[in-house]
């Protein structure tokens, strides 16, 4: 049995949740490590199309066991919601458990998050406005309220009191927000606290026995790489760590316990939200990809910014997270867009730079050195087989692997579970 990380191997949106979906049929546990409800990964299969957000996408496999872990924020609110939904679809979350130290993103967390964008204006990071950021800094400035603070109203509330004092002055003076609704909004996450308990557990420990009873364990990532608060283009990043790293301290489970890390890569790229993206095409051929690929945010709905496949950036997410093996979805969407091009370096001030550059200013104003590759006009979205596929897109593969240095072990041709191509188990 094995240990898998599934992570994003660029800005997100790669397609993790549709992956982990056709993965969930053969696993035993899946745990969300890190991130919250700015994910929005989507899951078509035989029993409806979802959009998931803190629920791990696994959910819809009866006997899966499906984890929030420690290392995830969580919006109450949100997740009730988000449980009310999937009943609504007939999908069960009788198997859902989600970890007590895990931290909660409250009222005053959201609203410092839209305060903060809006006063950065122009300089903004376009964050999800979900309060991920502002949760986080709790945190780690061990002001945070945890999952487990819900099931003891009196500590519950002194700890919202301690936490929210000085924020709610900030709110007010800095950001002349109205903070009148805040405490009773706190308040209200007190009333969904009895709904939520069935689910509250400690959850590094039955990971851990899932682990030594050689159960098949998936961690789903959310984000990507290149928005790790670390690995990332800081700081238009996320407040979380994506990368396959993270999976361990997000769940609570040993390093050595992990056997592989699948990275998820779209055949071009995407970035919802502001930052560094040096292959973005503008124009026709970017809206082709818009359309094509249906490019707008599960979460927000916003645009997504389209270009050309980066392998520097590609090639930096196999080395930070070790990738043992890379998923490249989307690949029908290039299908009639002409030639295909790929980034396999960047240039400087009349440098070529074959990896990402250390010094934020450079990335900003690094250029794309492409390679052409000829397209192909075919629907693919029947394959089943690399043998089903036009030579061209094949050898578009082959490109990408080799560039990458890292094996393809599954390709995906359309949004649905069964439109893929599996290589490897
Ligand atoms: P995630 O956040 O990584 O899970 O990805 P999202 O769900 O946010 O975005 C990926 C989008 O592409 C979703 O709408 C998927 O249904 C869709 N999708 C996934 N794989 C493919 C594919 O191979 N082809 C096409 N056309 N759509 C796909
Ligand atoms: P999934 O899991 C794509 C982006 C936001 C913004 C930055 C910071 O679906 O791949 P935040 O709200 O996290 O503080 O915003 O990160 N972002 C994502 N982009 N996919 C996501 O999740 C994202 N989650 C956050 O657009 O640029
Ligand atoms: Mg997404």
């Amino acid at each position: 049995m094995t240990v898998t990380v599934i992570v994003g191997a660029q800005w997100g949106d790669e397609g993790k949740g549709k992956v982990i979906d056709l993965l969930a049929n053969r696993a035993d546990v899946i745990v969300r490590y890190q991130g919250g409800n700015n994910a929005g990964h989507t899951v078509e299969n035989e029993r409806g199309k979802f959009a998931l957000h803190l629920v791990p996408s696994g959910i819809s496999n009866p006997d899966t066991l499906v984890v929030i872990g420690n290392g995830v924020v969580i919006d109450p609110k949100a997740l009730r919601e988000e449980i009310d939904r999937l009943e609504a679809q007939d999908v069960s979350t009788k198997n859902l458990r989600v970890s007590g130290n895990a931290h909660l993103i409250m009222p005053y967390h959201i609203l410092m998050d839209r305060s903060q964008e809006t006063r950065l204006g122009q300089k903004r990071i376009g964050t999800t406005h979900r309060g991920i950021g502002p949760a986080y800094e709790d945190k780690a400035a061990r002001l945070g309220i945890r999952v487990q603070d819900l099931l003891d109203p009196k500590i519950f509330r002194q700890k919202v009191e301690a936490s929210m004092e000085r924020k709610a002055e900030i709110l007010r003076l800095v950001y002349h927000q109205d903070v009148e609704g805040l405490a009773d909004q706190c308040e209200e996450y007190l009333a969904m606290a009895e709904t939520l308990r069935p689910y509250i557990a400690d959850t590094a420990l039955l990971l851990w026995e899932a682990v030594r009873a050689g159960k098949e364990v998936l961690f789903e990532g959310a984000q990507g790489t290149m928005l790790d608060i670390d690995h990332g283009t800081y700081p238009f990043v996320t407040s979380s760590n994506p990368v396959a790293g993270a999976a361990s301290v997000g769940a609570g489970i040993g390093p050595t316990y992990i056997d592989r890390v699948w990275g998820i890569c779209k055949a071009y790229t995407t970035r919802v939200g502001e930052g560094p993206f040096p292959t973005e095409i503008e124009g026709e051929t970017g809206e082709y990809l818009l359309e094509r690929g249906h490019e707008f945010g599960t979460t927000t709905g916003r645009k997504r910014r389209c270009g050309w496949l980066d392998l520097v950036a590609l090639r930096y997410a196999v080395r930070i997270n070790g990738l043992s093996g890379l998923v490249i979805t989307k690949l029908d969407v290039l299908s009639g867009i002409g030639e295909v091009k790929a980034a396999t370096g960047y240039e400087f001030e009349g440098e070529i730079c074959l990896e990402v550059p250390r010094h934020q200013s450079v990335f900003h104003k690094a250029r794309p050195r492409y390679e052409t590759l000829p397209g192909w006009d075919e629907d693919i979205t029947a394959a089943r087989t690399l043998d089903d596929l036009p030579q061209e897109a094949r050898d578009y593969l082959a490109f990408v692997e080799e560039q990458a240095g890292c094996p393809v072990v599954a390709v995906s041709v359309g949004p649905h579970r069964d439109q893929t191509i599996l290589l490897s188990t």
